[in-house]
């Protein structure tokens, strides 16, 4: 078999430089080949040079259905970092991979776009059995990788157990670049309604109750097995994780009748309930100031990087993310799951784990795993659906992630 071609749309973009670097120097460097693709020559010269490396690079542009074509069919997956991606025409993309069988990986989260791409895709990559993935940045591997952790961790001595309320804390020193800005923007400047917001926006099912109910400001979880407590805040990107695992769910749920009413949430873990409360109120006041107050918004657009920019490198290396999940189960156990990925969460980490997604799809299995079932059947899938152990196996063996989950006693809280 020739060596894969890996192509990467958006190489230009703040994203890709740092995943270019990572699969630039990759240990399995020799298995495959990279096409850079983007809007403008003189900019993929830049990347290529900076990289120091022999790239070919391919200028497209993503209203030229006949030059996306012919790019895709070359590639056996592609990685898009061109975002926000709704208003960059990813669709061109994924249309165009899905229909001629190359696989597709990005770090979308955008959940209104991604409901759209599963209505009009999902049934095309079925029959070309090409997986289209979505979310494979830190947005939303951890929290996709945490919950199907902790459902193997109960699974494999409970195997008739289920897992029903779980809930992750993040912790998290990271940076924000222009591009997700814009996408932050371009998101909020579509009407509630149409911005997907729901963890029921990517799945044909409707949620069990249809009472309002307002955000948790303030939750609280114990650590099973310790007196340990832990607070919780509103975690802004929280809607978009929960979605990704509730489709996960969803795929899980075919194959399995006795789902006990799984919930999920996420918040930012914080020292105390006070706290909590206002920083959840904070979270609230400053994105209500932010998106309705054109004079705070414009004040404060001063301090934030344009699309192209980010952090210093250094700045980036600082960067981290631990999460901690307890999951409750239909016995009497619970698990607790915990995830540390070391280096920015958004412009390291979810580098690294985009590329790593991208390889799970070309490159052999490490040794022990396979890819689920459901990815030789194709479709607009989620991370863990798609990629499974092999991922989860080639994010621990690369450093990019490490995981630990255990089972304890349920002590009654
Ligand atoms: N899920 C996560 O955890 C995560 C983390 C980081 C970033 N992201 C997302 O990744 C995306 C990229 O972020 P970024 O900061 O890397 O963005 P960026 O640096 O602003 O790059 C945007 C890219 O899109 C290209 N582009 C601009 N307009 C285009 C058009 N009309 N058609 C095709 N391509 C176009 C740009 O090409 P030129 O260079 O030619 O302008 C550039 O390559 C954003 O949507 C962001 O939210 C997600």
């Amino acid at each position: 078999m020739s060596t894969p071609y890996i192509g990467i749309y958006g190489a230009t973009s703040f994203t890709a430089r740092e995943c270019l670097t990572y699969l630039c120097s990759h240990s399995e460097k020799d298995k495959f080949q990279l096409s850079l693709a983007g809007r403008t020559q003189t900019k993929l010269d830049k990347v290529i040079s900076d990289l120091n490396e022999k790239i070919e690079t391919v200028v497209l542009l993503l209203t030229d259905e006949q030059g996306v074509k012919e790019w895709v069919k070359k590639c056996q997956v592609v990685i898009n970092f061109a975002g926000p991606y709704a208003l960059y025409n990813a669709e061109a993309l994924i249309k165009a991979c899905a229909e001629h069988g190359t696989h597709y990986v990005d770090v979308c989260g955008e959940a209104y776009f991604v409901a759209k791409m599963i209505e009009r895709y999902h049934d095309t990559a079925k029959k070309t059995k090409t997986c289209i993935v979505p979310a494979c940045g830190f947005d939303a591997v951890p929290s996709d990788l945490i919950v199907y952790l902790a459902r193997q961790t109960l699974q494999n001595s409970h195997p008739s157990a289920r897992l029903t309320k779980s809930t992750t804390f993040f912790s998290v020193r990271g940076t924000v670049s222009g591009g997700t800005i814009a996408t932050l923007r371009s998101t909020l400047s579509l009407p509630p309604s149409q911005r997907g917001g729901s963890q029921w926006s990517l799945i044909p099912l409707t949620p069990p109750t249809s009472k309002t109910k307002w955000p948790t400001f303030a939750a609280t979880e114990y650590v099973p097995g310790t007196k340990e407590k832990l607070y919780g805040a509103i975690f802004p990107f929280a809607p978009f994780d929960k979605a990704i695992v509730r489709r996960s769910w969803y795929f899980t749920l075919l194959h399995d009748e006795k789902d006990p009413g799984f919930r999920y949430e996420e918040y930012v873990k914080i020292g105390s309930v006070w706290l909590a409360w206002i920083v959840s109120l904070g979270v609230y006041v400053f994105f209500g100031l932010y998106f309705f107050v054109p004079l705070f918004r414009k004040l404060v657009d001063r301090f934030l990087p344009q699309p192209g920019q980010g952090a210093t490198l250094e700045k980036r290396k600082k960067g981290w993310a631990r999460l901690i999940n307890v999951s409750h189960t239909t016995t009497n156990v619970k698990v607790i799951t915990k995830l540390f990925a070391k280096g920015d969460p958004g412009y390291i980490a979810t580098c690294y784990m985009c590329a790593e997604s991208a390889l799970s799809l070309v490159l052999p299995p490490p040794s022990g795993t396979s890819l689920p079932d459901i990815a030789h059947q194709g479709g607009v899938l989620t991370p863990m659906t798609a990629l499974g152990d092999v991922l989860k196996e080639r994010l621990k063996r690369n450093g990019v992630v490490e995981v630990e989950s255990e089972l304890v006693i349920d002590s009654g809280h």
